[in-house]
């Protein structure tokens, strides 16, 4: 991991400055939905209701982490981690998303940092694993596989992706935090 200094980690000599990676604040809550809504608007496979769960996952207790990264006082990125269940596999799931990183900074690897920071936290605290869905192509470099073990309602399993912590493959019907699973199709 990069430097750690007071709990945060600073990533020095990234591209335009000096970005850090840390958990959210209350000041961040309404620039990560602003952040988490504009990201998501022109995506063909958002719903539109990607902010609407992270604030419900918050009220629920379900955000275990929220990281964002910030780059002079701006929040460019954000990731969520929050309580999953896989049927036939033990130990402390977590899922992964909503994950946003401002147009402008896509494709810098900002999306990998923040989720490498999460996974770090989430290896720290034991558990078994973390899933997600998305597309291999963003998520497969990032460390996350799929081999069709995992089923979640009638998505193809192709996109139901993971990555052992503390564990062995999973198998099994996975389930998300309430305010996730509800809106995923
Ligand atoms: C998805 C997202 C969070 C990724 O963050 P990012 O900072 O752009 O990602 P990174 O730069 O760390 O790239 C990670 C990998 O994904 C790939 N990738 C990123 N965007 C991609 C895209 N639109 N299509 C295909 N691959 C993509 C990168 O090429 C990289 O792979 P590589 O290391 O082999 O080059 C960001 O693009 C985003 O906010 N998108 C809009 C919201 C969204 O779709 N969220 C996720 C829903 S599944």
């Amino acid at each position: 991991m990069p430097g750690v200094a007071a709990g945060r980690e600073i990533l020095s000599g990234w591209h335009r400055g000096q970005m850090l990676i840390r958990p959210e604040t209350p000041a961040d809550i309404r620039r990560i939905r602003r952040l988490t809504d504009t990201a998501f608007a022109p995506m063909p496979y958002a719903d539109g209701n990607e902010g609407a769960a992270l604030d419900q996952m918050r009220k629920d207790g379900d955000l275990t982490i929220s990281l964002v990264a910030e780059e002079n006082g701006e929040i460019i990125g954000h990731v969520a981690f929050s309580p999953a269940q896989i049927s036939e596999a033990s130990g402390d799931w977590y899922g992964l998303g909503p994950i946003s990183v401002r147009a402008d900074w896509q494709n810098q690897g900002i999306g990998t940092k923040l989720a490498h920071g999460g996974l770090e936290r989430l290896r720290t605290r034991g558990a078994a694993g973390c899933v997600l869905i998305g597309r291999p192509a963003v998520y497969g470099p990032m460390g996350f596989t799929s081999e069709g073990n995992l089923s979640h309602k009638s998505l193809d399993p192709a996109i139901i992706q993971y990555i052992i912590l503390n564990s062995t493959a999973p198998k099994g019907e996975v389930t998300f935090a309430s305010a996730l699973q509800e809106t995923s199709p």
